[in-house]
């Protein structure tokens, strides 16, 4: 938790207790206008124009919104592609949407998987498999790093590949923001949606994130709206009309929990002072140096699924244990009872992540240690 996320709210409370109603407008932090204050520490970190993005709602939200404006089925382009193993919200929301839009996922829902053998996609297998589909292609939508194996993929050039049929290209960044440097107008997405609550360190249920390409800013999308998505200055005149805000504040449902919005923009003042490059750096020595000593000391026993190359990966690595799930798992408690906190994916990979924000040295060490004492 960023220091200044109990001050911040207390001073939520302290404007609710103090002025009620009347914070939105006449206080120096107003509620109103309070969304803006985040808008362009996220633009920065995800490589947008600031009318591209916006904070609201949570992650799959985020992304129903967007399938509803981006997923448009017509004749025999139907299908949506992701990564076999996808987030399983992921590939909730997307079948559920493709049978919204009168489809069947068992036909129009595909799913890449690695090469046999392989945990991790080829950037070549991924491109031959979406000029395959050709116009069969609606949609494609893909991680910025993968949650399970943690491989980073590069958004330009599966963007590139997709619309080079037709298609869109969507990105889920759970696991990309504020872990990697993101770009996402330069790769000319059509949208993103992210949450803040992973490496953005805003809190649990934190305000997810949504981007959409200037391109579309002014465009006449079909979407599901509400009034906060309404021109903000005409919003209060109660029309009947729905006229969107140009850019992703054009997707806004409701007015935002200032609640979520306030450790938001706490955690982002420590993005903007450090800034996600000299992150990046830092993460490039940390977790190469872990995946070092993994492959000097424990290459008999432990395997990592993350790529080797750098550029393929963000902080995260993923590992398995050779000698299968079981010892995973006890490896798993053992470093957790070492007071090293990484995750448990089933069917059966570790997740350490050196975040380089508030990991050191001497937690890697520890890491390392726990590694050691677990496995013997
Ligand atoms: C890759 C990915 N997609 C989607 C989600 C779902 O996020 P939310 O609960 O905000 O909808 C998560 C949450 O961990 C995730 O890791």
């Amino acid at each position: 938790m960023p220091r200044s996320v109990p001050s911040a709210l207390a001073r939520v409370t302290e404007q609710w207790a103090t002025l009620a109603v009347e914070a939105h407008f006449t206080d120096r932090d107003a509620w109103m206008p309070y969304h803006e204050r985040v808008r362009d520490s996220l633009a920065r970190l995800v490589g947008a124009r600031p009318l591209e993005v916006v904070a609201m709602n949570t992650l799959t939200t985020n992304l129903h919104l967007m399938l509803a404006s981006f997923y448009r089925p017509k004749g025999e382009r139907r299908a949506i592609l992701i990564e076999a193993r996808a987030f399983p919200s992921d590939r909730h929301a997307v079948a559920s949407q493709i049978e919204l839009a009168g489809g069947d996922p068992k036909r129009d829902l595909i799913e890449l998987a690695p090469l046999p053998g392989e945990y991790t996609l080829q950037p070549a297998q991924i491109d031959a498999t979406i000029a395959a589909l050709g116009e069969r292609l609606a949609l494609v939508l893909w991680p910025g790093v993968q949650y399970a194996t943690g491989q980073r993929f590069d958004l330009a050039r599966i963007a590139a590949a997709a619309h080079a049929v037709g298609a869109a290209a969507g990105f889920d960044l759970a696991h990309a923001v504020g872990n990697v440097p993101v770009d996402l107008h330069d790769a000319k997405a059509d949208f993103a949606v992210w949450c803040s609550y992973k490496y953005l360190n805003a809190g649990p249920g934190a305000i997810a994130g949504c981007f959409v390409h200037e391109r579309h800013a002014e465009a006449e999308l079909p979407r599901m709206a509400g009034w906060w998505g309404h021109d903000a200055g005409t919003r209060f005149q109660m029309g009947p009309e729905f006229r969107p805000t140009p850019g992703a504040d054009g997707w806004q449902l409701s007015n935002p929990s200032i609640f979520a919005l306030a450790p938001l923009r706490a955690s982002l003042d420590l993005f903007d002072r450090v800034g996600i490059d000299a992150l990046r750096q830092r993460s490039l020595e940390f977790t190469g140096y872990l995946a070092s000593v993994i492959d000097a000391e424990f290459a008999d026993s432990l395997q990592i699924l993350t790529p080797a190359d750098p550029l393929q990966r963000g902080c995260q690595l993923s590992l398995r244990v050779r000698a299968g799930r079981d010892a995973g798992k006890s490896l798993h408690a053992a470093m957790h009872a070492r007071g090293v906190i990484g995750d448990w994916r089933e069917p059966d990979v570790i997740r350490v992540a050196p975040a380089p924000l508030y990991n050191d040295g001497d937690d890697i060490a520890r890491l390392l240690q726990a590694l050691r004492e677990g496995l013997s």
